[in-house]
């Protein structure tokens, strides 16, 4: 068990799940993707037919539902990894992501997944800073340019990028915005290797002082 907690948020395509993954790897830390919580969410409603804007509703999906994001993400035992990175869960997510009553129930999975971890955790997500471990032993808040964001995001584009980021840091319940203790990279055009390695020096820092 341990509370050691790397915390990483930015927005859609700044690079926050291939480095977070990185900077585990490098320190033989476990890693959570809570983006792919509200994505595995989102794919359950639409699976069962469930109306993603009926707060209540959502509610009780997110309430109920079993969630693994590691080593493959899966929800009440479904395979959802593929699923949750398709159209109509990048549409939808925001809504649910918007809900409060969904994130309530996310955050608690999210502190008790990282409590029970050996070593530490590197979670990454938009709230993860500010909400979910505003006490965490680093934060980092990554940005890169919106044209680089949506060329990393692949079919997804640039509209459909700049659409969820309006949609993530307007939204009332825990919008995305910087820690004001945050370290802040842009990773526009740097590799990933020298990111995790700024992380990992950081990191040192911190805990030496
Ligand atoms: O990082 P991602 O694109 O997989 O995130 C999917 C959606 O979930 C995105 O619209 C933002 C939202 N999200 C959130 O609101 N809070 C988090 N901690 C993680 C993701």
């Amino acid at each position: 068990m341990s509370d050691l907690v790397i915390a990483i948020d930015g927005p859609a395509g700044s690079g926050k799940s291939t480095v977070a993954r990185a900077v585990a790897h490098a320190l033989g830390w476990s890693f959570l993707d809570t983006g792919a919580m509200y994505r595995a969410v989102t794919c359950e409603a639409l699976a069962r037919g469930v109306d993603v804007a009926d707060e209540a509703a959502m509610a009780t999906v997110a309430a109920h539902v079993t969630l693994t994001t590691l080593p493959r993400v899966t929800v009440d035992g479904r395979d959802v990894e593929d699923e949750i990175r398709t159209e109509p869960v990048n549409l939808a997510v925001s809504i649910v992501a918007a809900n409060p009553l969904v994130r309530q129930s996310m955050v608690t999975r999210q502190r008790e997944i990282a409590a029970a971890q050996p070593v530490g955790t590197v979670v990454e997500g938009r709230d993860i800073t500010t909400v979910v471990f505003p006490e965490a032993t680093l934060k980092v808040f990554l940005t890169a340019s919106l044209d680089e964001r949506a060329a990393r995001r692949g079919e997804e584009g640039v509209d459909s990028v700049a659409r969820r980021d309006r949609a993530d840091s307007t939204r009332e319940a825990s919008p995305l915005r910087r820690a004001d203790d945050a370290l802040v990279l842009d990773t526009t055009g740097r590799n990933v290797k020298d990111v995790v390695e700024e992380i990992v020096q950081c990191l040192k820092t911190r805990q030496s002082n």
